[in-house]
């Protein structure tokens, strides 16, 4: 997407965070941003901020939780009322939960897949029709993890499968999106300055906010990252790849040696004693293979 200008950006999770830093950024780059978002504090004090940043006219905020959906049926219409077509969708809210797999409940299951992955369906699914319909195209920003990319020293058996089907979905949606001229970007962060440890204030009742869910946290064992990115620096990137269409945003270096480790112990697990009709098939669509990006 050449121009930002103009264009009208729905974010969730927008109100802190990762998802306040990319809309610093859009903001900065002349879009209007919607934050959508469930903790009415983090809006108050987002659009209290943003107001000091003379934003206040280009910004709007929507208390939603993601895995509504029909709260986010409701959250596009308001955003389509105020600032008219929405073009960028960053499916961005997102919990960190962890813990012991020996404690984790199918609540907390339930409660991680919906937010971390069900938020991105749901955004998908909510948006896509619309952005379609517009036909000015578009983009989509889904935020997954670094987590989901390399082994981190953390009991994230629920966020890593949440944020592995983040990526998955992304690859896959982007050659069929890219005739829609519909841009796709999955953003893996490494450890930014956010308040994503607050896991336990963004649990809705009705996944069981209960003891059994704060023993996991309090049994989870926090990372103890020696240094943390700042926000803002990650809405920058992600303004960059929107621009110029670029599918990934790995926010970190440093794990590249990790990458590169698990990708090569994936290849020397495929038997190299090959079927020469699925070799043949398979070169006959370079197009479908090279699509990835
Ligand atoms: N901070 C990191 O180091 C890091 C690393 C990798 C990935 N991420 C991902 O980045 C995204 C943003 O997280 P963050 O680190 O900025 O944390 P954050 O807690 O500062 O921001 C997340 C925002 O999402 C909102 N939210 C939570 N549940 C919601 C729901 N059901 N509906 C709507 N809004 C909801 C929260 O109120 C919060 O304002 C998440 O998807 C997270 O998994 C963060």
């Amino acid at each position: 997407m050449d121009s930002i200008k103009g264009r009208v950006a729905f974010v969730t999770g927008g109100a802190s965070g990762i998802g306040l830093g990319i809309t610093h950024a859009l903001l900065g780059a002349g879009a209007q941003v919607v934050i959508a978002d469930l903790r009415a504090d983090h809006l108050e004090a987002a659009l209290a901020a943003l107001a000091q940043r003379g934003q206040a006219g280009n910004v709007h905020g929507i208390r939603l939780d993601v895995t509504d959906r029909a709260a986010m049926a409701a959250a596009a219409e308001e955003a389509e009322r105020l600032f008219g077509r929405v073009h960028i969708l960053v499916n961005n809210a997102g919990v960190g939960i962890q813990g012991p797999l020996k404690g984790i409940t199918y609540e907390d299951w339930d409660f991680g897949l919906a937010v971390n992955l069900g938020g991105v369906i749901n955004g998908l699914q909510t948006f896509l029709p619309r952005i379609r319909a517009h036909g000015e195209g578009g983009h989509i920003v889904n935020t997954s993890s670094l987590s989901a990319l390399v082994p981190m020293p953390a009991q994230f058996a629920v966020y890593t499968a949440a944020k592995a089907a983040v990526i998955a979905i992304s690859e896959n949606i982007r050659g069929e999106l890219a005739q829609e001229h519909i841009g796709v970007t999955v953003l893996c962060p490494g450890p930014v300055r956010t308040n994503i440890h607050e896991v336990g204030r963004n649990r809705p009742e009705r996944f069981g906010a209960g003891a059994a869910f704060k023993a996991v946290q309090e049994g989870a064992v926090p990372v103890p990252f020696p240094a943390q990115m700042e926000p803002d620096q990650v809405g920058e990137l992600v303004l960059d790849a929107i621009r110029r269409d670029q599918l990934y945003v790995i926010t970190h270096g440093e794990w590249r040696a990790a990458a590169e480790q698990r990708h090569a112990a994936q290849v020397a697990a495929m038997p190299t004693k090959l079927d020469p009709a699925l070799v043949s098939w398979l070169q006959s669509r370079p197009a479908a293979a090279a699509k990835k990006d």
